[in-house]
């Protein structure tokens, strides 16, 4: 079995007095899809931020590739290559496509000629990116926009890449490509990926593994296939709920 690329032990984090980490534990192997999952304000975003110290965890310990990394600045994390695509994307409107992807590269600290083979394997991955490159971010369609995301995230040449709602609002041709392509960069590339999704049936039939995060807790976890199966899933995150 594969080794723990990270671990994060009782995870308690908040935002003044509101607690929205509650003692979390969660880990991904090397090589592994894992999916969050959770309803509206179950912090799972706020995990993933955390991995980024913000916020700062207020207890509890996150462990990168054997080395505890709850202390490390916001601006050093890039270099250990974790990437994120956060929620909403966040991408450079004014900056043109090439121009928010260097961005990603300059974080990761790669040479020229990494950065001219990432670009190329991110063009091979997004073909619409490559249409596109001297277009603004900020008039690309929703789906370009988190294609360019992941792109500018992959700039940096992740071993970990993290993904916040990759689906959010995209048609489901688009929603499939982008998923597709997760799997890709998992089966080609060796990626690690963690995904929080809202479309939890796509999520967890792309992961290896799934938590579901419920009010700051993990309430349960397994493969994949296994929570798709489970009852209480099925009646909170799949039939009749949010899709
Ligand atoms: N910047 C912030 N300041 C104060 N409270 C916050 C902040 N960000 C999140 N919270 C609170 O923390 C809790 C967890 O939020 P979080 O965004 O992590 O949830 P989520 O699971 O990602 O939800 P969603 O599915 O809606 O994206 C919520 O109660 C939210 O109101
Ligand atoms: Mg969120």
């Amino acid at each position: 079995m594969s080794a723990s690329l990270l671990a994060i032990r009782n995870l308690r984090a908040s935002y003044g007095k509101i607690e929205a980490l509650k003692g979390v534990d969660l880990e991904i192997k090397s090589g592994e899809i894992v999916a969050l999952i959770g309803a509206n304000g179950a912090g799972k975003s706020t995990l993933m931020m955390s991995i980024f110290g913000r916020p700062r965890a207020s207890s509890g310990h996150i462990v990168y590739d054997g080395h505890d990394i709850t202390q490390v600045p916001t601006h050093q994390i890039a270099r250990l290559k974790i990437a994120q695509s956060p929620e909403g994307r966040r991408i450079f409107p004014r900056m043109s496509v090439a121009e928010n992807l260097q961005m990603g590269a300059d974080a990761g600290d790669t040479t020229e000629a990494e950065r001219a083979g990432t670009l190329e394997r991110v063009f091979a991955l997004f073909p619409r990116l490559k249409e596109r490159i001297d277009q603004r971010g900020g008039t690309l369609s929703g789906g370009e926009q988190q294609m360019l995301a992941i792109g500018r995230a992959l700039m940096s040449r992740p071993r970990l890449l993290l993904l916040d709602e990759p689906s959010l609002g995209l048609a489901p041709l688009i929603a499939r490509q982008i998923f597709d392509a997760i799997r890709t960069l998992n089966r080609q590339d060796g990626l690690t990926v963690l995904i929080v999704e809202q479309n939890a049936n796509h999520a967890l039939k792309l992961a290896h593994r799934g938590y579901v995060l419920v009010n700051g807790l993990v309430t349960l976890s397994g493969t994949g296939a296994e929570l798709l199966q489970r009852p209480e899933i099925r009646a909170a995150y799949l039939e009749g709920g949010r899709h």
